[in-house]
């Protein structure tokens, strides 16, 4: 391999990656607390490796530290434990192609076919347990690999981990060394953080630390106060019991051996699976890499071991891992990038968001290059300054977050960003009320509001009026042609007369969207008119109880606050707003223009008619909203999970709030229905059966959204994801 660069570029970027990697390593394994995500200390590693290779041998001490060590020395805290068997590390594939050269090695050394052990690869740290006779006598850490740290006073507070092997002792080995990893589940994670808070103490970065944070402590008792958790992965050392004998479940496969281990009473985890071919075990890590957000824990990969024990030792390992195994890792969620500007957007209510401007980074499956900043406030606490190296997050479906500054010296040199002053759009001061979070901007005719406001509500939850996104409206505004809502309901095609980007077909098709928008029933309307704390649950509840705008605007605030599913805040907005004379003008505007103002269906307090508000069926979500069945899920709660044909998520939740129930995202005993479309959450599928909870497929909720109730079969549970 070569590099191009001069021999003496190559050689002071080597010097520099081992130092660094060498800093990051001890901040990850010894102080329990990293600077930098984990996938860039990855990157850091293959750098160094790739540029290593280009240079002659031996081998330097140096070399040696930087890339073959996988771990710390152990602390002084803690007594030194040699383990009999050295703990190595697994190599890595990042991706399919990684996976299937590292297959293609192994059929080249041993005969096909190979069966293969697919696990989790759990997000903690590495634990050796020793059992003498049964009994737990030693826990140590990986430390180095050859010498770990002794914590079995810590360990002994871990409640999963048994004291005492279940079975006769005389059909226990005299010494048994399983392995495994110690992790801390999301749940006890995010309490422990909460606990740190109030105390005023500093957060663990992610669980892993917190893990290792807890479990590394000189006084027990503080392990005993946080909830560590132990999956078994690995039988190590073992001396055959008093009759000489070594289980054999413990010398035939590594599955075997795991499920002997379970039957000892030690927890292994049960999304495991053993396949015949590395196509299949491609699939288990595909599976995971999609369902990760499942699981009450965390993990960074899958791990394919070659099952059969005997070809284990055939392979051997490296100078660090084994060839039997190797870890398949997901992309990673968390990397750095550059901070480039935190700027302010103003919202439909004048609301000053900050977002940060970032270098494009790739993190959790997408590219990340802007992200909400939420509020003054936390972009304090997070002491984000502008040309900041910042560690971003995107984990699964959730909104990519700006975590935390790499607190380097550059960091400290910069100056605290501080809110602007005044609108970016308008000029007009930005205002913060005292006692808020939220900061803004007082002026109705700032233009970045009124964009903001005119796209909400020709958005799909609103009026849906195709072809009129954001840009649009703010060409349209800017051109003065638009200045509010009511306005669209003038335009004729004349309107769009020499303005760029709007041929013959766009306009009237934009105008047909515009007038189809007429006909949306009043819970659109209202949920467009974009009423600050008044979302699509309120819009709707109101519509249905007092089935006119009117009546609405004239109910007055106690009114409101009495309907189910409305509430104090959300009505004294609603008074607020309907009592303003611009608004009052707007509306008379509005339906002028011939609006729907009523909601289709209503007849009375509480009642409905039965026709279908909608119309010939309409499309659109909250259409699903037309409820033939008034609420008849009045206080049943239906969790969906996976992909339902012909309907988005948003949709088919939409569909049972219109029934009066409840979506929520995670099942518990008070779920009446689960509702599994393909590639369900299989921790949802799992929990519903522990519970008992009815599981229908698509088919059965497209039946349940006809006629309200539960299909009669309802065992319709899609197929078993892999590994259950
Ligand atoms: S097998 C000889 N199986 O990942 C290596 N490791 O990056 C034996 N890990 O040191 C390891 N889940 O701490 C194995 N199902 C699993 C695992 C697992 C997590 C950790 C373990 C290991 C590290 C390597």
């Amino acid at each position: 391999m070569t590099t191009g660069a001069p021999d003496g570029e190559v050689a002071r970027r080597i010097d520099e990656l081992r130092s660094l990697v060498a800093y990051h390593n001890d901040r990850y394994h010894r102080l329990d607390d990293p600077e930098i995500p984990d996938a860039d200390f990855d990157a850091l590693v293959r750098e160094l490796r790739a540029l290593e290779a280009t240079q002659p041998a031996p081998a330097t001490p140096a070399r040696r530290t930087a890339t073959s060590q996988v771990g710390a020395p152990p602390s002084a805290l803690f007594a030194p434990v040699v383990h009999p068997v050295p703990m190595m590390s697994l190599d890595n594939a990042f991706g399919p192609e990684e996976l299937r050269a590292w297959g293609e090695r192994l059929v080249r050394q041993v005969p096909a076919p190979v069966a293969f052990a697919c696990e989790l690869k759990i997000d903690g740290l590495a634990l050796s347990l020793v059992y003498e006779h049964g009994r737990l006598v030693r826990a140590a850490t990986r430390g180095d690999g050859v010498t770990g740290e002794d914590v079995t006073a810590n360990v002994a507070t871990i409640a999963a981990i048994p004291g005492v092997l279940a079975g006769a002792p005389s059909d226990l080995p005299e010494l048994l060394e399983v392995r495994g990893e110690a992790y801390m589940s999301l749940d006890a994670f995010r309490a422990l953080n909460e606990r740190q808070a109030a105390a005023g103490l500093k957060a663990f970065a992610n669980p892993r630390n917190a893990a290792a944070g807890s479990l590394r402590q000189k006084d027990a008792t503080v392990t005993a106060g946080r909830e560590l958790s132990f999956w078994a992965y690995q039988v190590g050392e073992v001396l055959p019991g008093a009759g000489g004998r070594i289980p054999d479940a413990l010398s035939r496969t590594h599955s075997g051996a795991l499920a002997w281990l379970a039957d000892r009473g030690l927890p292994v985890n049960p999304e495991r699976r053993v396949v015949a071919s590395l196509e299949e075990a491609l699939a288990f890590c595909r599976h995971w890499e999609e369902h990760r957000h499942d699981l009450a824990y965390e993990i960074d990969g899958a791990v394919v071991k070659v099952d059969d024990l005997a070809l284990q030792r055939r392979l051997g390992a490296t100078a660090h891992a084994p060839r039997w195994a190797i870890a398949y890792k997901f992309p990673p969620e968390e990397r750095s990038t550059s901070l480039l500007d935190i700027r302010v957007s103003i919202g439909r209510t004048g609301r000053a968001t900050p977002f940060a401007v970032l270098a494009p980074v790739l993190v959790g499956g997408s590219t990340v290059s802007l992200a909400t900043l939420h509020n003054e406030d936390q972009v304090r606490a997070k002491d984000l300054r502008p040309g900041d190296t910042v560690v971003v997050r995107k984990a699964g479906d959730v909104i990519p977050e700006v975590v935390r500054p790499v607190p380097d010296d550059a960091h400290r040199a910069r100056r605290p960003w501080t809110f602007p002053s005044t609108c970016p759009s308008c000029g007009a001061p930005l205002v913060r009320l005292p006692g808020e979070s939220d900061t803004f901007c007082t002026n109705l005719d700032c233009p970045a509001q009124r964009v903001a406001r005119i796209a909400h509500f020709a958005s799909r939850p609103a009026m849906d009026i195709e072809g009129l996104g954001e840009q649009r409206v703010e060409l349209l505004v800017s051109r003065g042609i638009l200045a509010d809502v009511a306005d669209l309901y003038a335009f004729t095609a004349e309107t769009f007369a020499g303005i760029e980007g709007f041929a013959d077909v766009s306009i009237a098709n934009l105008l047909a969207a515009i007038d189809a928008s007429r006909s949306r029933p009043l819970h659109r309307l209202l949920v467009g008119l974009g009423i600050r704390h008044l979302g699509p649950a309120g819009s709707l509840a109101m519509a249905r109880e007092l089935g006119s705008l009117e009546a609405i605007a004239g109910a007055g605030e106690e009114r409101l606050a009495a309907i189910d599913g409305v509430g104090p805040v959300i009505a004294s907005s609603v008074a607020a707003w309907f009592s303003s004379p611009v608004n009052q003008a707007l509306v008379d505007r509005l339906a002028g223009a011939g609006l729907t103002l009523t909601e289709p269906g209503w007849s009375g307090r509480d009642g409905t008619d039965g026709t279908d508000p909608e119309g010939a069926g309409g499309t659109d979500p909250t259409a699903t909203g037309a409820d033939p069945q008034g609420g008849v899920w009045r206080g049943r709660s239906i969790v969906v999970t996976g992909t339902l044909p012909g309907m988005t998520r948003d949709e088919a939740e939409a569909a049972v709030l219109a029934r009066g129930g409840r979506s929520p995202g995670s099942v518990s005993a008070r779920t009446w229905a689960v509702v599994a479309g393909e590639s369900p959450g299989a921790a949802k599928i799992t929990r519903a059966r522990e519970l008992g909870i009815p599981v229908v497929d698509a088919d059965g909720f497209a039946a349940m959204l006809t006629t309200g109730e539960l299909p009669d079969r309802v065992e319709g549970a899609p197929s078993e994801p892999p590994g259950s």
